[in-house]
């Protein structure tokens, strides 16, 4: 179950001009509530101007260092500006225990062969990755393709180099600098993705496909990928904003025939027990436990981050939108709470 603990910054690295990375300091006692399996975020929960702000920012190292997340100052970002510019090293912070759906799997990762596509900040969740794998004394081969607007603005530039080699083979894609190689040249879209994969067809062989960056990349990728065969399956991607283009409605039970509106939801949250009414059309239940003094989980409340997960174990529950959980995982029982309406009389919500 995701909870905060206080956590103390230990060192402020700046990437680029306008990314940071931070690194907390983890207590032994709390060394295994935030072991982290590579491509997890971090929630972090700061007050500004007397308001709770949360945000989530993926993990970037491997699991032999210190656990630290990278931040890129977006325009008119509160949280993120505040990261880059305010926040000092010994600062203590609140930091939830790590959670997320893309992931490395490490067990299988033996001889395994991987491709990456990242622009921006989507390498964060990346590089953890890649570090992960150059830990280990194996055959597998990691495809990058990077891109950026110019080599300035490439996060993790240095490391990455050095970590280049017959395991990690980077293509960086500027979208404003010239390289003499139109290839590299340009935005991914779905021609560029489908030129790049062309170019090295044997990237079509991977286990894995991980994608991370804006929405429009991410679908671009996507679908020159399946127009090569590849399965759907072995795409797995990260949004770090609420999808536009491959916004769909979510696969989920219908409501109860003879249900009026009008439910007692039930919340089990840390062992205890929490009922209250609502209406279907109210509040969702996760805003409606917290009204009711339920400190449960959340960040986003926007359909994308799953850290408000949790499992219907009676009832009926419908959903206004779902990117983060697999079609198992709704079949299984699990909805987003922050997006959850009751859909029968009786509802009970297990976050435990
Ligand atoms: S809080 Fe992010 S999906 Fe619900």
């Amino acid at each position: 179950m995701p909870e905060f603990h206080s956590l103390k910054v230990k060192e402020i690295v700046k990437e680029t001009n306008d990314t940071v990375s931070v690194s907390f300091q983890v207590p032994e006692d709390l060394k295994e509530a935030y072991a982290f399996t590579p491509g997890q975020y971090l929630t972090l929960k700061l007050t500004i101007n007397n308001e709770e702000q949360r945000r989530s920012y993926s993990i970037c190292s491997s699991s032999a260092e210190d656990i630290t997340v990278a931040v890129k100052r977006v325009e008119n970002g509160l949280v993120s500006s505040y990261l880059n510019e305010v926040l000092k090293e010994n600062d203590e912070m609140e930091v939830m225990t790590p959670e997320g759906n893309f992931t490395l799997e490490t067990d299988q990762a033996k001889k395994r062969k991987f491709v990456g596509f990242a622009a921006g900040s989507g390498i964060t969740p990346i590089m953890s990755m890649i570090k992960e794998l150059s830990m280990d004394e194996t055959e597998t081969v990691f495809t990058l393709f990077y891109s950026n607007k110019m080599e300035s603005d490439v996060i993790f530039k240095h490391q990455l180099d050095k970590l280049a080699g017959d395991n990690l083979k980077i293509n960086y894609i500027y979208t404003r600098q010239k390289l003499n190689n139109p290839l590299l040249e340009g935005r991914i879209d779905k021609s560029k993705a489908t030129e790049l994969i062309k170019a090295d067809l044997s990237c079509l062989n991977a286990d894995a496909f991980y994608l991370c960056g804006p929405e429009e990349m991410i679908f671009n990728v996507k679908s020159a990928l399946e127009e090569f065969g590849v399965l759907n399956t072995k795409i797995k991607f990260e949004l770090f904003t609420t999808p536009v283009l491959m916004a769909e409605k979510p696969k989920q039970q219908e409501a109860d025939e003879n249900f009026d509106g009008e439910a007692l939801v039930t919340v089990i949250y840390d062992d205890e027990e929490i009922d209250f009414n609502l209406n279907k059309d109210g509040d969702t239940i996760l805003d409606a436990a917290m009204d009711n003094d339920v400190d449960v989980p959340f960040s986003c409340k926007g359909a994308v981050c799953c850290t408000c997960k949790a499992k219907v174990t009676e009832g009926k529950v419908t959903m206004d939108a779902n990117y983060a959980l697999s079609d198992q995982e709704v079949e299984d029982g699990y909805v987003l709470a922050c997006q959850s309406h009751p859909a029968s009389a009786k509802v009970t919500l297990d976050f435990d």
